[in-house]
């Protein structure tokens, strides 16, 4: 079927276009853990699609409440206006968001949510009277989504080094991947919490802290390869952010939603950040959307700082809390409560830890991290061909084993609905480590992405 269909105009993100485009791999349906391919196959979702469908694709509960709202009203403008799903909506993300974040500002996507948390950082320095603070830091190796903010904070080099020198005054911590000391570190590994030091003894010394507005971090990198927080390095940079006045900012677009087997990773690891930063399975990614949320002082210091009827935050979007993301949302936190996903998904992560772990000794496994229901399986490169290996896993998954899987890199990355049970974390785990029994030293696919 795919080859009847004109390829050429579909400019596609983030994809070898031209790879792509002489073998199309389509999907046209969905169903709970499995897409349909063009070609009638079954496909078992082994990646939520891009970490987002947490609850199953097609979930009935959400579809029908997009249906609904479709034909109630299509639009309302949030600008001056409102209605009421927007309100109940912000009311339901806070009732499941960590204790004191309280104020919800609604966009459309990971991207649009992490460049107007940096802005509202920003403008929370500059209205309480301390505009010096202006540097923002990430981390290496950090994605914050492809915004001009999101890309300077963000620590991935290709992401970056097309688009000019985007904003001034961002710094970044070192990432904390250490495979040498915390290789098949089943959950949060033992060594590196003495990494996040580096923030307060070379960058805070390097920059003024006093002109340091914000951190972010995610508090498990996922888009560049499942990198886990060693033990006790969050708890760390928390400590550093409120010596310092810095606000720290949790990008849980991936994390948030039950990924590690708790509503967000700030509630896994105990720790409350300033903001946070969520999307994708804010609405089971069935309408875009995405949000901050953020500590009511902060909200309020806006209302304070700002004459009497007069805008007090100058930012927003033409679909901020649009009616069908807001109903997809408001059944989608239904569905996360009554069927108790989150509690799930910290159910089943040993059973996904154990047959992640299987993979240890295979060829060319390289190392295997774990937690919730997130994993990441780092495969040895082809010398000189970084990439290539996982990719090969990745197309063979799709075209002989009906598995799809993420891969970054030689990095495979799995982060399945959290509705998968226990045959299909098998049937997984089975179909990568055949494909990995099989590998040649150079895979055959090679070519096609040499
Ligand atoms: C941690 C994180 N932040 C931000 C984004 C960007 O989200 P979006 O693609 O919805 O703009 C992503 C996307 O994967 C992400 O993983």
């Amino acid at each position: 079927m795919s080859n009847t269909i004109n390829t050429e105009h579909f400019w596609m993100p983030f994809t070898a276009n031209r790879q792509f485009k002489a073998r199309p791999r389509m999907l046209v349906a969905a169903s709970g853990m499995h897409y349909t391919a063009d070609d009638g196959r079954k496909i078992l979702d082994g990646t939520s699609g891009l970490w987002c469908v947490n609850a199953g694709h097609n979930h009935p509960k959400i579809v029908a409440a997009i249906q609904q709202q479709a034909a109630t009203m299509d639009y309302a403008p949030a600008f001056q206006m409102g209605h009421p799903k927007v309100f109940e909506a912000a009311s339901a993300l806070v009732a499941i968001a960590p204790e004191g974040l309280n104020r919800v500002f609604f966009c459309n996507d990971g991207s649009e949510a992490v460049d107007s948390a940096l802005k509202i950082a920003l403008a929370y320095h500059r209205m309480r009277g301390d505009g010096l603070r202006t540097r923002l830091i990430g981390r290496e190796r950090g994605y914050h989504g492809v915004g001009f903010g999101g890309i300077a904070v963000g620590g991935i080099a290709g992401n970056r080094k097309h688009f000019g020198p985007t904003l001034a005054g961002v710094d970044h911590l070192r990432h904390p991947l250490d495979i040498a000391k915390n290789a098949f570190s089943r959950g949060l590994p033992e060594h590196g919490a003495e990494l996040a030091d580096e923030l307060e003894q070379r960058l805070l010394t390097l920059h003024d802290p006093a002109t340091v507005a914000a951190l972010i971090v995610e508090p498990v990198q996922g888009s560049t390869g499942v990198i886990l927080p060693p033990k006790g390095y969050l708890q760390k940079l928390r400590a550093i952010c409120d010596k310092y006045g810095i606000l720290l900012i949790f990008d849980e677009v991936i994390t948030g939603f039950g990924r590690v087997g708790a509503p967000f990773a700030a509630d896994y690891f105990g720790i409350t950040p300033d903001m946070l930063v969520c999307a994708k399975g804010l609405t089971n990614a069935a309408v875009p959307m995405g949000a901050v949320i953020v500590r009511q002082d902060i909200h309020d210091t806006f209302m304070d700082a700002a004459p009497e009827n007069a805008i007090e935050f100058f930012h927003g979007y033409t679909y901020t809390g649009h009616p069908l993301a807001s109903a997809a949302m408001l059944a989608t936190m239904d569905v996360y409560r009554s069927e108790q996903l989150f509690e799930r998904a910290a159910a089943i992560a040993p059973c996904f830890e154990q047959a992640a772990h299987s993979l240890q000794g295979l060829p060319y496994v390289k190392d295997v991290r774990n937690l919730g229901l997130v994993c990441g399986i780092e495969l040895e490169s082809v010398p000189g061909k970084s990439s290539a290996r996982a990719f090969d896993v990745f197309l063979k998954c799709f075209w002989e084993k009906g598995v799809l899987i993420r891969t970054t890199g030689d990095i495979i990355a799995l982060s399945p609905p959290l509705v998968i049970d226990k045959a299909q974390i098998d049937q997984l785990f089975g179909a990568i480590a055949d494909i990995l029994k099989a590998q040649k030293a150079v895979p055959e696919t090679e070519a096609a992405f040499a």
